[in-house]
């Protein structure tokens, strides 16, 4: 006899759609999400893709559009999610709806990743500065899980710099998981997570350490809290992610140090990547 063939529903789906699988909200401002994994994509940590939500509906034709932006994955490339840490902007066309999703929605991912902020694109040196503002930190929240951050440098400075102390959580939960989870320490190895140097700072609400980065390079307040010598292009290297006119300040300071930007085709001393904003 002939077996019947169930006839598969089409359920509508999304074009590169991916599942949400958790959501945690850390202030008013930011969010940090993780969702499915595509079995075929490929990533280096540090790396950024596009992802969005479809649309509103056109007023006349009805016809809906992915509305997508770059974001970095803030998970490392042996991570079986992906994880994103996001703004929430209350106008911004994406993050106004992002902000809502729930566990077990969709949203789109466009498996091309690309950028940067990759080990590839640095030439080897002993100390590692990763410098960021905001959701800055996304990409090093996926470099500071990554076996290799630690094979390649003896120090990995995180400096992260937010208006206010709450801000300044999903960063800090971060890294004091990475040193207390069994199965992190087992990864990385408890030696190499002693390599981490959290260097947190506000610019608006009091904390322990406030002020701007690039304020506390320039007055050598960093290195001299740090017990380091000042920036050296011999041993130094950096990544940096934040807004643009943040990069362009760490730029001219790492410039005015000796160090030289990087690219993928020509690894240098310091690489550069601008953080998803709005
Ligand atoms: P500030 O409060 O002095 O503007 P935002 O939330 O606006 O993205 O900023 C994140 C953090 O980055 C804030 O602490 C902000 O400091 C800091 N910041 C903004 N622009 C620069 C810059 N050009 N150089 C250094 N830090 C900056």
């Amino acid at each position: 006899t002939p077996v019947t063939e169930t006839t598969a529903k089409a359920v509508p789906v999304l074009p590169d759609a991916q599942t949400v699988t958790s959501v945690k909200h850390y202030t008013d401002r930011l969010f940090a999400f993780r969702v499915s994994r595509p079995a075929s994509l490929r990533f280096r940590s540090g790396e950024f893709v596009m992802i969005g939500l479809m649309g509103d509906p056109h007023p006349e034709t009805g016809k809906q559009r992915p509305l997508l932006r770059a974001y970095s994955i803030a998970s490392p490339s042996w991570d079986d999610e992906l994880e994103f840490y996001s703004i929430k902007v209350p106008d911004g066309p994406l993050t106004s709806k992002l902000q809502h999703i729930k566990v077990g929605d969709q949203i789109i991912l466009k498996p091309k990743p690309v950028g940067t902020l990759v080990h590839d694109a640095l030439l080897p040196g002993t100390r590692l500065y990763l410098f960021s503002t905001g959701t800055g930190f996304a990409p090093f929240a996926s470099l500071l899980r990554e076996p290799e951050t630690y094979e390649n440098f003896d120090e990995i400075v995180m400096t992260h710099t937010c208006r206010d102390v709450d801000e300044l959580t999903y960063g800090r939960e971060l890294i004091e998981n990475l040193k207390s989870d069994e199965m992190m320490i087992e990864l990385l190895g408890e030696e190499n997570l002693a390599k981490i140097r959290y260097y947190p700072t506000t610019t608006r609400e009091q904390s322990p350490k406030m002020g701007r980065i690039t304020t506390l390079i320039e007055n050598g307040e960093l290195f001299a809290d740090l017990g380091v010598p000042a920036l050296d292009p011999a041993v130094d290297r950096a990544m940096v992610c934040g807004s643009l006119a943040f990069n362009l300040d760490i730029k001219a300071l790492m410039e005015k140090a000796g160090l030289n930007e990087g690219a993928n085709s020509e690894p240098g001393e310091f690489v550069i990547e601008k953080a998803f904003v709005g």
